[in-house]
């Protein structure tokens, strides 16, 4: 079950898939993009072992070959030191400008690998697969694209629109009661920003607090969660 939300930038336009499933359909989507049968992931060790082999696996199942690399999952892959690894990665796979690189992770990594696409040969097209509910409601959509530096977050990136955005809800299972939460705070701030309805709408169907709150805890959160 999926819905399809059409982002249109004249030329830069794209569709925001979202729903279940989409690990296993995802060549459907991404085939039409390609210029040969292959692709390039780039994805963190938490997100990896959770679901790279899925996604690869239905790749191949779909004729598309994929290569992948695995970054250390946080904050601190959003550096220098991680793009310039992933743009020499890129270039050592022969990543061509008409080919797709994917990005499979939360915020850290749609910003990361999107900025090493905006870079790459002075731009190739990638696809956001946001893990994160934070990724799936605000970082992968929009085009933002970025690193932190020594000076402070986001300070160097590009504006590169992904060519598609698969956000497939089930990965949001294994996330942490504490990342859950992390991403729900932004969803519960586009209602009071503005949507009265939708606020309501959230505070009819927001999960049970006792129970988040037996998972995460209000201050052992940290310990428990991480
Ligand atoms: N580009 C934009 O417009 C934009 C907007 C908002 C935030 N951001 C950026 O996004 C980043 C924060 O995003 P985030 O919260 O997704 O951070 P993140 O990528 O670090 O993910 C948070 C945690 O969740 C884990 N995780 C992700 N998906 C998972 C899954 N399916 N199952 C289990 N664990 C999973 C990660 O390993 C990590 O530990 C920040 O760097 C922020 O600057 C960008």
């Amino acid at each position: 079950m999926s819905a399809t939300v059409r982002v249109n930038l004249n030329e830069r336009s794209y569709d925001v898939v979202i729903g279940t499933g989409l690990m296993g359909t995802a060549p459907d989507h991404i085939a039409p993009l390609l210029k040969r049968p292959r692709v390039w992931i780039v994805t963190e060790d938490r997100v990896a072992p959770l679901h790279l082999p899925r996604l690869e696996a239905a790749l191949r199942e779909g004729g598309i070959t994929p290569a992948a690399l695995i970054l250390p999952a946080g904050e601190g892959t959003k550096s220098w030191a991680y793009l310039t690894q992933t743009v020499e990665w890129l270039l050592d796979e022969r990543v061509e400008r008409g080919d797709i690189v994917i990005a499979l992770g939360g915020g850290v990594i749609g910003d990361l690998v999107g900025f090493a696409a905006a870079i790459l040969r002075r731009g190739v097209r990638f696809v956001q697969m946001p893990s994160s509910l934070l990724a799936q409601v605000d970082s992968s959509v929009g085009g933002k694209t970025g690193i932190n530096t020594r000076h402070g977050k986001n300070l160097v990136g590009a504006f590169h629109q992904p060519s598609l955005v698969l956000a497939d809800i089930d990965l949001l299972d294994t996330l942490s009661p504490r990342d859950f939460l992390a991403g729900y705070g932004e969803v519960v701030k586009y209602g009071l920003l503005g949507d009265a309805a939708f606020f309501d709408r959230l505070e009819d169907h927001a999960p049970p607090w006792p129970q988040v709150m037996r998972r995460c805890g209000p201050r052992p959160c940290a310990a428990r969660c991480r």
